[in-house]
C-alpha cells in the first residue's frame, strides 16, 4: 500500500475533526440540488457514511480516501461529474482551492466560519459559490465518543459550486436530528 502522505509533507494521521464521520442525513438538503445522472466522487470517504447514503439515494459513487492510499491531490477516478464530501478541516482552504482547480461541480460540508474567511472569499469572488445553510448542527461520529454526545460545537454548511441552485444562499430545515 502507498504511504499515507497528505498534501503537506509527512505521513498523514487524521486528528481532531479530520476524524469525524458524517451522518447521511446531512445530505438531505443537498440531494435535490444534485443531477441524478451525475457520477459522484467522495474523495475523503473515511468510514463511508456519506458515500453509502449517496448510493442509497440512487447515485453512482466513486469513493476514495488517503487512508486507503488515494491522495486527493494526485489521484482521481476515471469518470466523475461532481465532488461531494466532508473534507479534512485541517486543510480545508487548500481543499476548496483544489476543488475549484478541478473545475467541476462540488459540494463541501464546511464550518460556517469559512464564509467569513478572506482565503475563501477570494475564491468565491473569482469562481462563484452557492451555500446551503442548515437550521441544526450535525451530530458527527467522533473517535472514542461514537455518535452519542458528539454533536458538533460549530455549525456547518454545504459550500457548493456548479450546482446551479439559483440562489447564493439557501436556508434549509433539517427534518431528522440524529438519524444516520
Ligand atoms: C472529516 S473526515 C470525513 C470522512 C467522510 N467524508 C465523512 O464525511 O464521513 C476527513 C477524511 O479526509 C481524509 N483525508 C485527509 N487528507 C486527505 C487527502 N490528501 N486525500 C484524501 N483523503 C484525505 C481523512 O483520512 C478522513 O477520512
Amino acid at each position: 500500500m502507498k504511504p499515507k502522505i497528505n498534501r503537506t509533507a509527512g505521513v498523514y494521521t487524521p486528528q481532531g475533526f479530520d476524524c469525524c464521520q458524517t451522518p447521511g442525513y446531512a445530505l438531505d438538503p443537498l440531494l435535490p440540488c444534485l443531477d441524478r445522472k451525475w457520477v459522484v466522487w467522495e474523495p475523503a470517504c473515511g468510514e463511508g457514511y456519506l458515500s453509502a447514503a449517496l448510493r442509497t439515494a440512487g447515485f453512482t459513487v466513486m469513493a476514495s480516501d488517503i487512508l486507503a492510499g488515494q491522495n486527493f491531490w494526485s489521484e482521481q477516478p476515471i469518470l466523475w461529474d461532481c465532488i461531494v464530501t466532508n473534507p479534512p478541516y485541517s486543510i480545508k482552504y487548500a481543499w476548496l482551492n483544489r476543488c475549484y482547480d478541478l473545475a467541476r461541480p462540488f459540494a463541501l460540508l464546511l464550518p460556517v466560519e469559512v464564509i467569513g474567511a478572506k482565503r475563501a472569499q477570494t475564491l468565491f469572488r473569482e469562481h462563484g459559490v452557492e451555500v446551503v445553510f442548515m437550521d441544526r448542527r450535525i451530530n458527527f461520529k467522533m473517535p472514542l465518543k461514537g455518535w452519542a454526545g458528539s454533536a458538533a460545537q460549530f455549525p456547518v454548511c454545504w459550500v457548493t459550486f456548479g450546482l446551479n441552485i439559483g440562489r447564493q444562499m439557501t436556508f434549509a430545515e433539517l427534518a431528522k436530528p440524529g438519524a444516520i
